[in-house]
């Protein structure tokens, strides 16, 4: 079995779809993320070659090391595609995450993502047919159930069939994202197998972070939601981790941090950017003095340069 993560603690970025785009992903590794995954990437998309799916496997010129996760139920499909992205993206591809937790109907009602928590005989055939057909390690990410929780047996599936770490979200498909992430759930897990576990959940701080190892004793931990808008949380988990103090950015750091983030959408995308800056830009204003009308500005912008221009003003602003 060979550890798939680059470092021995990892702390990873969660795959998010519509957010950890090449531009989001950059950002974090500048603040110490040690691996970030694409969005879910339909195994049935890629396998029809649709342009749009394929370029979510697209990484940015400095991206040396990137998880890449597909989604789908066909374990020949998903090793046939595993084997096509492992040769197309070579040594930056870190390792395969297969999808068996996403949530949504659109998804469920094909028979993939969490819905695959209710056919483990088939999630454990689709980890041994990637494993065969994968260069690179065979990750799984999945739920604590259904609508109960089964995470522990579905944990040794895959490991029996060949997965080299699981990350688990403790929530079941029923829950969502209601209620909080059930830590037992994941130590539970951790006990149960000896393949890495990554934690997930309900990560938003460095204290959160280390509140979740010393609960689960888990081999790495990943940030989804805690990251949006505060990419600088990695930089603040790993000093927390050390038990160093961590002093969090400033008003006018937070604004120069999403003005950065705001000139790396422009370089990458051009105007098209737009729409993507208007998920990610009212993140980073949560909890600031004038928030409101500088996020009605943000948003009445009509072009990347405009966006750019109100948060410098607002960060020289800041600084007064
Ligand atoms: C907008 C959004 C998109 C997500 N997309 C994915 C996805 O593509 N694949 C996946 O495995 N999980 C996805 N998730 C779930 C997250 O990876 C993570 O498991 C979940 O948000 C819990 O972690 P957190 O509390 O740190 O956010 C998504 C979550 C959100 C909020």
């Amino acid at each position: 079995m060979s550890f798939p993560y680059p470092s021995n603690m990892p702390i990873l970025l969660a795959p998010m779809a519509g957010y950890t785009d090449i531009v989001f992903r950059a950002l974090c590794v500048s603040f110490g993320c040690d691996l970030t995954y694409t969005e879910m990437v339909s195994a049935k998309g890629l396998s029809f070659g649709n342009a749009k799916t394929a370029d979510y496997l697209t990484l940015g010129d400095n991206e040396t090391s990137v998880a890449v996760q597909l989604f789908g139920h066909e374990p020949d499909l998903l090793a046939d595609v595993a084997k096509k992205v492992c040769d197309k993206l070579g040594e930056r591809l870190c390792c395969i995450d297969l999808n068996m937790g996403c949530p949504a109907q659109k998804i469920v009602s094909n028979g993939d993502g969490s819905a695959l928590m209710r056919t483990p005989a088939l999630a454990g055939a689709i980890v041994e047919a990637v494993k065969k057909a994968s260069a690179v390690p065979v990750t799984v990410k999945f739920r604590k159930g259904w609508d109960g929780d089964t995470c522990v047996s579905f944990a040794k599936v895959l490991e029996e069939h060949g997965a080299d770490a699981i990350t688990l979200h403790p929530r079941t498909r029923v829950q969502q994202y209601e209620g909080t992430a059930d830590r037992s759930a994941i130590a539970a897990v951790k006990a149960a197998v000896s393949i890495p576990v990554i934690g997930n959940g309900d990560i938003t701080s460095g204290q959160s972070a280390k509140e979740m190892l010393e609960r689960t004793h888990c081999d790495g931990l990943m940030v989804g939601r805690g990251a949006l808008g505060r990419p600088w949380i990695f930089r603040e988990i790993k000093a927390s981790l050390r038990g160093e103090p961590y002093a969090p950015p400033t008003v006018e750091e937070r604004l120069r941090i999403a003005l950065e983030h705001a000139e790396r959408i422009e370089v990458q995308k051009g105007a098209h950017g737009l729409v993507e800056l208007r998920k990610h830009l009212p993140r980073y204003l949560v909890g600031m003095r004038n928030a409101a009308s500088l996020r009605v500005r943000l948003n009445e912008a009509k072009s990347v340069s405009e966006i750019r221009q109100l948060l410098l003003d607002s960060a020289k602003d800041a600084t007064i």
